[in-house]
């Protein structure tokens, strides 16, 4: 008996679901500052040799657990493994789907009040708009209510149609910006500053980003391809839809890069300005285009669309476990961990008016959303993408998780044994390498043996 759980209406279907989990703010908000912090066309180039030979390898793993178990995270492994320590590494991902759309809930909130700022309150800083509770708080409750109604209606309808139309129409207006972008003099140092690599400027931390955005875009190291990819039949070719997911992923974030780095050069930016900058540089270029208000509250749409396709498949990882392994009715899973996420949230929405929560840090990372997004959009997806690997490698067995692949007239036979040496060797112990960075006994030791 399966009457909560759906399957996609075509393969189609599933790669634009996927795809629009995968498109987010991941691409258009973080990308850039991430980018534009670690130094630029160095970066990018760690960026895509990362999704290509880990996240790519990785993402096969997530779909073929989910389709073939038909199950969340938990469900997956259980099912694969029976009751075993793996199973905390299904509850890791359903515990991080919580924690990032508490803190992700935030800055998509944001996003949709930014479509009335720009008629309302143009002048306003970022920081002026987000220290203001009485607005950031409600924006952000709206937006996990947004949640609440896609999901609780299941994914399948509604989304699927919205991305269908919605989707395209980003990628127009993300085109337009672009050439109004690059027709600004002095443009090109901004293109210069995403192609031309200067490696001088990388260390490990370069690389520990690069990794880390490049799972946290493609939504993952937290089961959230497994939960997707379990509603998908038999006949879908895995292969060809993920590659799918991943080309319009990475695609979408370079048109990012290229919206953004070569405005903000023109208009005498500072490329390392952290998370306000999409929100500062964007409406300073809307402001010199005619009907620029209208043309920025039309980017803030499409931003917060983005932003929903993305919460939706944050909320639908927990949700899914909910509804398989607790047997609760997915109108119940779907406000328990909808309100469980805006409580968890609150911090982050409150951080630019409390000193407190400003002051909190980690690691490197200040303030409550950094710190949270260091542990979960991270760190704790970095160390499920490397649990996840060797699960399917060695305890599922790479052979038997190839064999799903290669249904719906997937993967080749030379193929899947390739994808096994990657996701058994390559992929857990590069993870594992660029985890181990990020601790100062670990960083130390790497160091000692020339990988520092
Ligand atoms: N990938 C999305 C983005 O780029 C965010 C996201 C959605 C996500 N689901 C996820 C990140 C699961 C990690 C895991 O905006």
């Amino acid at each position: 008996m399966q009457h909560n759980r759906g399957q996609w209406q075509s393969t189609a279907g599933f790669i634009l679901a996927a795809a629009g989990s995968a498109i987010g703010l991941g691409n258009i908000w973080r990308f850039p500052y991430v980018a534009g912090t670690n130094g630029g066309a160095a970066f990018v180039f760690l960026y895509l040799v990362c999704v290509l030979l880990i996240c790519l390898p990785y993402l096969f793993c997530e779909l073929a657990m989910g389709r073939h178990t038909k199950k969340n995270p938990v469900g997956a492994v259980l099912a694969l493994r029976g009751k075993s320590p793996w199973t905390l590494v299904g509850a890791l991902g359903v515990l991080t789907g919580v924690c990032i759309l508490s803190y992700y809930g935030v800055i998509a909130g944001w996003a949709f009040g930014y479509i009335f700022k720009s008629f309302l309150a143009p002048a306003l800083s970022l920081g002026e708009f987000s220290a203001n509770s009485m607005v950031s708080v409600p924006l952000f409750a709206l937006f996990i209510l947004f949640t609440i109604l896609v999901v609780v209606r299941g994914v399948e309808k509604g989304i699927e149609k919205a991305a269908r139309v919605l989707m395209p129409m980003l990628l127009v207006l993300m085109l337009l910006l672009i050439v109004r972008g690059l027709t600004l003099p002095g443009a090109w140092k901004g293109v210069e500053f995403l192609i031309k690599p200067d490696f001088s400027v990388v260390t490990t931390a370069t690389v520990l980003a690069a990794l880390g955005q490049a799972f946290f875009s493609l939504s993952l190291g937290m089961g959230a391809m497994i939960t997707y990819g379990s509603y998908l039949p038999k006949s879908a070719n895995l292969q060809t839809s993920g590659t799918y997911v991943a080309l319009f992923d990475t695609g979408i974030a370079l048109l990012a890069g290229f919206m953004i780095f070569p405005a903000l050069f023109a208009l005498g930016g500072n490329p390392s300005s952290g998370p306000p900058l999409i929100f500062e540089v964007l409406p300073t270029v809307f402001a010199q285009m005619t009907l620029g208000s209208v043309v920025a509250a039309v980017f803030f749409v499409l931003l917060s669309i983005a932003a929903l396709t993305s919460t939706v498949s944050l909320l639908e990882v927990p949700v899914s476990y909910f509804v398989d392994d607790r047997k609760w009715s997915r109108k119940k899973s779907v406000w328990v961990v909808g309100a469980a996420a805006f409580a968890l949230g609150l911090p982050a929405a409150l951080e630019p008016s409390s000193e407190s929560l400003r002051s909190i840090s980690l690691m490197g990372a200040t303030g409550y959303l950094s710190v949270m997004d260091l542990i979960w959009g991270n760190i704790s997806l970095a160390v499920g993408a490397m649990l996840l690997c060797i699960f399917t490698g060695w305890v599922w067995g790479y052979l038997k998780a190839g064999a799903e692949l290669q249904e719906g007239g997937g993967m080749s036979e030379g193929t899947v044994k390739i994808w096994g040496v990657f996701i058994r060797f390559i992929c857990p112990l590069f993870i594992f390498l660029v985890l181990l960075s990020l601790f100062p006994f670990g960083s130390r030791l790497l160091a000692a043996i020339g990988l520092g």
